[in-house]
């Protein structure tokens, strides 16, 4: 609960809709009763599903949170002096602890400053505003609980400039249109200079990539299956998830990495308050995420239909990774 933080410093609202599990059930009939199937990748992040996300980032194989704290680390100082923000809105902020690098930067540089944290996972926004509170007197944390257009939608007035946050190359996970609508969404609300910092994953070798989203320790099979937990949680369906295993596979032609569930074996599966059944067969799949993979070029070719420039590009020498300091155009 947030009673224990302080009120002079730290805010949160849920923006849920009291429609959450009417949506998730039309996510789930529209997405399951029929081939090809699949589910939006934000139900993933219920509790377990954000603490096995925050596993997933320390195992050897994915790589990416790894290389882009490096980065960040490297560059905060430039960042930070670039941008002078007083205001940080970071989209899918989960437990910050990269963005803590830029917010001690941003502390020494100013006295006070504002963070907002959007996030669909609130107990992890609670749990982060409670140690960044503690770690950064200077600081006030606004969270808003939700998705991140909601996010966007509900943003009062900032204290300019704001630096935009969006990190983990989490915009991958959207298809091309729905990334360029996102971006364009936070780019409406930016005003002269205000910047957005932008993680993207870069195209790479195949068994790198299927590696990071296969990894080792099995920790990636876990999440992928949890989010069969959410739908029997949340809509009482009786997904067995011994009866199915997770893929991921790299498709070079559209550069983007897809993680399935498949179906072990035949099976039917009822979802309470729906009438028809899923039936699956063995070998098919439910496709539970993409993770799209960039291109120096298609990093352009994105950030100019989205209205924004680029500022200053950083890259580790292997060019796994990208951060992207950006601005508007308008
Ligand atoms: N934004 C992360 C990515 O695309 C999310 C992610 C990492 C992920 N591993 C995953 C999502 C496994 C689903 C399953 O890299």
């Amino acid at each position: 609960m947030a009673s224990d933080l302080p009120s002079d410093r730290f805010r949160i609202k849920t923006l849920s809709c009291q429609d959450m599990l009417e949506t998730l059930r039309r996510d789930a009939r529209e997405g399951l009763v029929q081939a090809p199937r699949s589910l939006p990748p934000k139900y993933f992040y219920d509790e377990t599903g954000s603490r096995l996300f925050n596993e997933i980032c320390k195992t050897r194989d994915y790589y990416v949170t790894r290389t882009e704290r490096e980065l960040l680390e490297q560059h905060a100082d430039e960042i930070i002096a670039m941008t002078r923000p007083r205001t940080c809105v970071e989209l899918g902020a989960g437990t910050s602890v990269k963005t803590e690098i830029l917010l001690s930067r941003l502390t020494a540089l100013r006295d006070t400053a504002t963070y907002v944290t959007i996030d669909v996972c609130e107990e992890v926004l609670l749990e982060s505003a409670r140690r960044l509170l503690r770690d950064f007197p200077g600081l006030a944390i606004e969270s808003l609980a939700g998705e991140y257009l909601a996010g966007i939608d509900a943003l009062r007035e900032p204290e300019k400039p704001v630096l935009y946050i969006f990190l983990g190359s989490s915009l991958g996970n959207f298809s091309e249109p729905d990334s360029i609508e996102l971006l364009s969404r936070v780019v409406r609300r930016m005003a002269p200079g205000d910047s957005f910092l932008l993680g993207l994953d870069r195209v790479k070798d195949k068994d790198v990539l299927e590696r990071a989203y296969n990894d080792e320790q099995g920790v990636t099979a876990q999440f992928n299956l949890n989010v069969l937990n959410v739908l029997n949680a949340q809509l009482g369906a009786d997904f067995r998830l011994q009866a199915f295993s997770h893929r991921a596979v790299y498709r070079e032609a559209m550069e983007q990495i897809e993680m399935h569930l498949v179906a072990r074996i035949s099976q039917v599966i009822a979802l309470p308050g729906i009438d028809e059944m899923i039936r699956l067969h063995a070998g098919e799949h439910i496709l539970t995420e993409i993770s799209r993979k960039y291109t120096r070029s298609s990093i352009q070719r994105l950030l100019s239909r989205s209205g924004l420039c680029e500022q200053a590009h950083f890259e580790p020498e292997n060019g796994y990774f990208s951060l992207v300091l950006a601005k508007p155009v308008h």
